[in-house]
């Protein structure tokens, strides 16, 4: 299980360091969990020197390499200040700083260039899902940013998939409506690489997911953990949608070890 945590343009340097201290100050993340903050680029170099039980994400990340690229910064960048994990795709970036698809595709590249590993976000809007055209946007943003990848890069993709109307907005898409999604992504995959491929790669949720609906998000069979925006600005909360991975995971190893 993953469980990743974005929290977008918040939280003053110090607030920042202090969850950072809140973290570590906590017991021991849950066995068979990893756990990702994004904090906002400017934080990334100091907090990259932080012992806390965190993967370090970044939020963004430059289309193109070095040069003269005035404000950009480079994957490469990214992983000198301590960086793992990158998110790219963000409904909030392809729709409020306009990356279209070959954007998102270069910078699916760039982070993997780079030795990072990509979380790559997909949705559809309200109106997509009204229209029924839910799967067939989700399913192309998958094709435009990842298909043209050769197969050893995807052990360092993660998808999350995260409807628009539910971003920020206190509406979350029902664990039905989740798993249905969650699973054609997955049969994708497996039709683009293979059942390995396609089982390995971690499919998050993200879109109000907060402590009082993971557990019955995280239980769908092909929801391996999330995205958290919100939820994720306060220790307590953010640790108790860990935990709510830890309780799936721990099941799931309980699964495995008898099977
Ligand atoms: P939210 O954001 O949890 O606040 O809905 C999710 C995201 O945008 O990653």
């Amino acid at each position: 299980m993953f469980v990743a945590g974005n929290w977008k343009s918040n939280k003053s340097f110090n607030e920042a360091k202090e969850f950072a201290n809140v973290m570590s100050a906590m017991s021991a993340m849950p066995e068979g969990v990893e756990v990702m903050v994004a904090p906002p680029t400017p934080y990334l170099a100091a907090m990259g020197q932080l012992e806390w039980p965190c993967r370090l994400g970044a939020q963004n990340v430059s289309a193109t390499g070095p040069g003269a690229q005035t404000g950009e910064y480079t994957a490469e960048m990214l992983a000198g200040c301590g960086v793992q994990d990158v998110i790219v795709g963000h409904s909030e970036r392809r729709d409020g700083h306009g990356e279209d698809d070959e954007a998102v595709a270069e910078k699916v590249n760039r982070v993997l260039e780079a030795g990072l590993r990509v979380v790559f976000c997909c949705g559809e809007s309200l109106q997509d899902r009204q229209t029924d055209v839910h799967f067939d946007k989700v399913l192309r943003q998958m094709g435009s940013g990842i298909l043209h990848l050769p197969v050893e890069l995807l052990d360092r993709v993660v998808v999350a998939y995260e409807p628009i109307w539910a971003i920020g907005t206190g509406l979350t898409a029902t664990a039905e409506q989740a798993q249905e999604m969650h699973a054609a992504i997955r049969g994708w995959l497996r039709e683009a690489y293979d059942e390995s491929t396609a089982s390995r790669i971690p499919l998050l949720y993200g879109g109000s997911c907060k402590p009082g609906n993971a557990d019955e998000l995280f239980a769908c069979a092909d929801v391996d953990g999330g995205l958290i925006g919100g939820a994720a600005l306060d220790p307590e909360s953010f640790r108790a949608i860990v935990d709510a991975a830890g309780r799936v995971a721990a099941t799931r190893m309980h699964v495995d070890t008898n099977s």
